[in-house]
């Protein structure tokens, strides 16, 4: 479908906001805290599943019923699809203000309940273990139809695509990148010498860590030519991400007893509004006041006011490069093999 040239002039004095994979959870509760803060905003839904994102759209419509709300179609794990994505964005839209990249998958297939009660003996153990899922969550990863490992390319490498994609527009509008990285996130399950995690079993907490240092190169990488990259932590939140081991109707019996964890564990934010909170922080941040080297974690205080804690990323100075020069490489034949080439705008 093709958009009139009047229709993206219409866009020139409003901000385009555009975020994946916000037909629910985290995505979604910042899509609407973003139209309570900023009415006039362009709000660009990018989600995989036509049905959801239109009742998501809806929904907020609801609530917010003068806000423009679009809707593009985009799979993170489907490489052709993203260059079909990327050249539908460039047809819409004349600038891209900011660019949150949020949607994900965490596939676990059951919990590690023996180290859980393990852990109930060591209180600080059980609080790091609640917080971050290090050694609780059973994962299964599949295989994309591109061969690429799933994890790896929905909440990695799909979205470094669409950026290659969308470069000379992200360069032109001095965009913002914000990326949803996890507290899960940890460099002991990352390698160089297997980004996709072929080899391992945390191939969520291995795609959240190249997240955190992939920010830090495309800081060094495009920071001169105006586009910032940011990333940011919700804490740990109760969505759809949790429900194939543990269903909506469990965190709401068991909501009195996280309300407690969250005394103790500040991180367990539980409600999606508080995990957006980062989100709408670094929107209303300068982009030259957040740091490339730190993680912008929501935090909820025990009666649920929301605060955020910079942490630290820990990383070797030369890996963000080479991370971001594998990345560059598997994108470059996936362009060859699909004979695309970025910043056509036009098919
Ligand atoms: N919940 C937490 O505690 C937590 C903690 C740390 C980080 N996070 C991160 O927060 C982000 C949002 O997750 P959430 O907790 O809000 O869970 P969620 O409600 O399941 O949201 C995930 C979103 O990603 C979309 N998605 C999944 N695979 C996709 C694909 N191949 N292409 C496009 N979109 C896709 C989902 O779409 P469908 O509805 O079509 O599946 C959904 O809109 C994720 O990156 C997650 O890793 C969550």
């Amino acid at each position: 479908m093709s958009i009139s040239f009047g229709a993206k002039m219409a866009e020139k004095e409003e901000k385009v906001v555009i975020i994946t994979g916000a037909n629910s959870g985290i995505g979604l509760s910042f899509a609407d805290r973003l139209l309570t803060i900023d009415p006039t905003v362009v709000l660009c839904l990018a989600c995989r599943n036509p049905s959801r994102a239109d009742t998501a759209k809806k929904t907020l419509l609801a609530t917010h019923p003068t806000a423009r709300i679009d809707l593009v179609r985009l799979d993170t794990s489907d490489i052709k699809g993203i260059f079909e994505t990327a050249k539908n964005i460039k047809r819409k839209y004349s600038r891209i203000d900011f660019l949150y990249l949020n949607a994900g998958i965490m596939p676990v297939t059951h919990l590690n309940w023996k180290h859980m009660f393990k852990s109930i003996l060591t209180p600080l153990q059980l609080i790091d273990m609640l917080t971050t899922g290090e050694g609780l969550l059973n994962l299964q990863d599949d295989t994309t139809k591109d061969g690429l490992k799933s994890i790896f390319c929905t909440n990695l490498f799909g979205h470094f695509v669409l950026i290659q994609e969308l470069e000379d527009l992200l360069c032109q509008s001095q965009s913002r990148i914000i990326w949803t990285s996890s507290s899960n996130a940890d460099k002991m399950h990352f390698s160089l010498q297997d980004i996709q995690h072929k080899h391992g079993t945390q191939g969520y907490s291995s795609s959240k860590y190249a997240m955190d240092i992939l920010n830090i190169a495309l800081n060094e990488k495009y920071n001169n030519r105006g586009v910032f990259s940011h990333l940011i932590s919700p804490g740990v939140v109760a969505t759809n991400i949790t429900s194939t081991f543990f269903p909506s109707w469990m965190w709401s019996v068991l909501y009195p007893v996280f309300l407690l964890v969250r005394v103790f564990a500040p991180r367990f934010v539980i409600e999606p509004s508080i995990g957006a909170e980062s989100m709408v922080w670094v929107y209303g941040e300068d982009r030259i006041s957040v740091r490339s080297d730190r993680k912008y974690t929501s935090y909820s205080s025990a009666i649920g006011n929301s605060y955020i804690v910079p942490e630290e990323i820990e990383y070797e100075p030369k890996e963000p490069m080479m991370l971001y020069n594998q990345l560059d490489k598997l994108h470059k034949m996936f362009q060859d093999k699909y004979n695309t080439s970025s910043n056509t705008g036009e098919q």
